[in-house]
């Protein structure tokens, strides 16, 4: 592991983006490493898209983000133990400047970033003025020098981890925030440079504080609210008396309970699907944060996009990576489409088609292999619904409204408990409105034309001219974005993907990556 320690010894390390063969991974910390933050260096370590990363930590205590009065002066700095910590992680750098190599002109005359008022107003910003703004500050500081593709921090500062995805958001920096899940003690406490201040009494005291967390999951439990139950019947107000009441009886200095709605951090009255429950103690001299992640269903995924875009191949591979049932509702379509044929009935007559929809049996499952199986009336049609025929009239049955209405009933249905990844043409409009994550997948038609042809060679169907494959393509967008019932539409909340030029595996990490902004780690682990 390299030790750099001044500006031209870091970017000379790090080298600009355009030069590197391999993405570069940032844990940006104060030191006082602990196993939270061996867990982030892990994480950096992890291949994307099939290139192992360089993994890069930096070690600096912030002056900007303490106020007067606060730990500055004693915050742990254990320089020789932060970097065995480091290396036996897997860092190949640590960069551990002074504050005059950080900020050559003086604190004084620094220009600083002040994240939104609405984002600072809560949780800790309110009881630590300024911090947030120091914390924006020597991390734009320090991403302008290492210019990273990835920036690793834990969730388990939920707060400033929302507000730097805020910053890079805002800021369009070109890279991708990371958030690691909390890491604990044996005894539940969460990993904090911080822990060390506390004495053997003061440590059996704080261990009330992921017990009080504990206690409001049960309470949420009893209440039959959680994850299965529907409704919110345990409201926000419910939820922090419990936690305050264990707190309490530990004999700890509450500084604030709340429970925030997690990405805009707005205070929550009645848990709403997702919900954070974040509280702040003293302990001694010592001051701790926890939170938890409470949810009233599991995660819920809509993906969505133009046919031909690649949705089923990536959808799959995304939904079996992160352990999401994959609900396939092109299949669905195209299932029906099939019986419809079979059954020598007008594709384009949906009164002649609604009777067809009275008591359908069609049934979606995973095989073993992890290949989706697709059953109607008793028929195995995973393979004939790819066929060019049914591909030809699918977009005309799924116009229907009776058909749609039927399937959409179905869908919800299959969606109620959560802890899916549904694709088609309307999942995030008018199926799962209130899905978790929402992504408009797309690519141009020229794109679009390429693939569909690769994938007929392949399956050994003729292939038509390019330029007869835009054309469908082309003029199926159009029916698709026109009809009527259900048109093809991006819902204002879907984060777009275009993905010409990307490989499957990129896709598939950028839903990974989408899904993490909003379903934090540690509601929903693995990746
Ligand atoms: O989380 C921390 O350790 C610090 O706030 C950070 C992000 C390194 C900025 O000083």
């Amino acid at each position: 592991m390299q030790l750099l320690q001044t500006r031209v010894e870091l970017l000379h390390w790090c080298a600009t983006p355009a030069q590197r063969t391999v993405p570069l991974h940032f844990v940006p910390t104060m030191g006082g490493l602990h196993r939270g933050h061996s867990s982030l260096v892990e994480a950096a370590r992890r291949p994307v898209a099939g290139l192992e990363p360089r993994v890069l930590v930096s070690v600096f205590v912030n002056p900007l983000q303490f106020a007067p009065g606060e730990d500055f002066s004693r915050y742990p700095r254990p320089l020789e133990a932060d970097e065995r910590l480091a290396r036996e992680a897997g860092a190949d750098a640590l960069f551990r400047p002074s504050v005059e190599e950080l900020f050559p002109g003086g604190e004084g005359q620094l220009t600083r970033l002040s994240p939104p008022r609405e984002l600072q107003e809560v949780l800790c910003g309110r009881h630590r003025p300024g911090h947030f703004d120091g914390v924006a500050t020597v991390v734009t500081r320090l991403l302008g020098l290492v210019r990273p593709e990835r920036l690793m921090l834990g969730e388990k500062d939920w707060q400033q981890l929302v507000i730097l995805r805020r910053l890079v958001a805002d800021l369009g920096l070109p890279l991708r925030v990371q958030g690691c899940a909390t890491v604990r003690e044996s005894d539940g406490l969460a990993c904090s440079s911080r822990n060390r201040y506390l004495s053997a009494a003061e440590r059996l005291q704080v261990q009330a504080l992921p017990q009080a967390l504990e206690a409001a999951r049960g309470a949420l439990r009893a209440a039959g609210d959680m994850v299965n139950g529907v409704g919110s019947g345990v409201s926000g107000e419910a939820l922090v008396a419990v936690v305050r009441e264990a707190l309490g009886r530990a004999q700890l200095e509450v500084e604030y309970v709340e429970l925030v709605q997690p990405h805009s951090l707005a205070p929550l009255p009645r848990l709403d699907r997702l919900g954070l429950l974040a509280v702040a103690v003293r302990c001694g001299g010592c001051r701790l944060i926890d939170h938890t992640v409470l949810m009233t269903r599991l995660p819920l995924v809509a993906i969505d996009g133009p046919a031909g875009a690649g949705k089923s191949t990536v959808t799959r591979a995304f939904a079996a990576r992160m352990g999401l049932v994959y609900l396939d509702t092109g299949a669905m379509y195209r299932a029906l489409t099939w019986w419809v044929q079979q059954q020598g009935v007008d594709p384009s007559d949906g009164a002649a088609i609604e009777p067809l929809l009275q008591g359908l049996d069609l049934q979606l499952s995973t095989a073993a292999g992890g290949e989706q199986r697709v059953c109607i009336n008793g028929h195995d049609v995973s393979e004939a619904i790819r066929s060019p025929d049914v591909t030809a009239q699918v977009s005309m049955v799924a116009a229907h409204a009776c058909v749609r209405a039927a399937l959409t009933r179905q869908q919800q249905a299959m969606g109620e408990r959560g802890g899916l990844v549904a694709e088609g043409r309307d999942i995030g409009t008018a199926v799962f409105p209130h899905a978790d994550l929402k992504v408009f997948l797309t690519a141009t038609v020229e794109e679009r034309a390429r693939r569909r042809a690769l994938d007929l060679e392949q399956r050994g169907f003729p292939v038509p001219p390019l330029a007869e494959l835009e054309e469908q393509i082309a003029s199926r967008d159009h029916a698709d974005a026109s009809r009527e019932v259900a048109p093809l539409r991006q819902a204002p909340d879907a984060q777009e993907l275009v993905t010409d030029g990307m490989t499957i595996e990129l896709v598939i990490q950028t839903l990974v990556d989408l899904f993490r902004e909003r379903v934090p780690e540690e509601a929903w682990p693995g990746s």
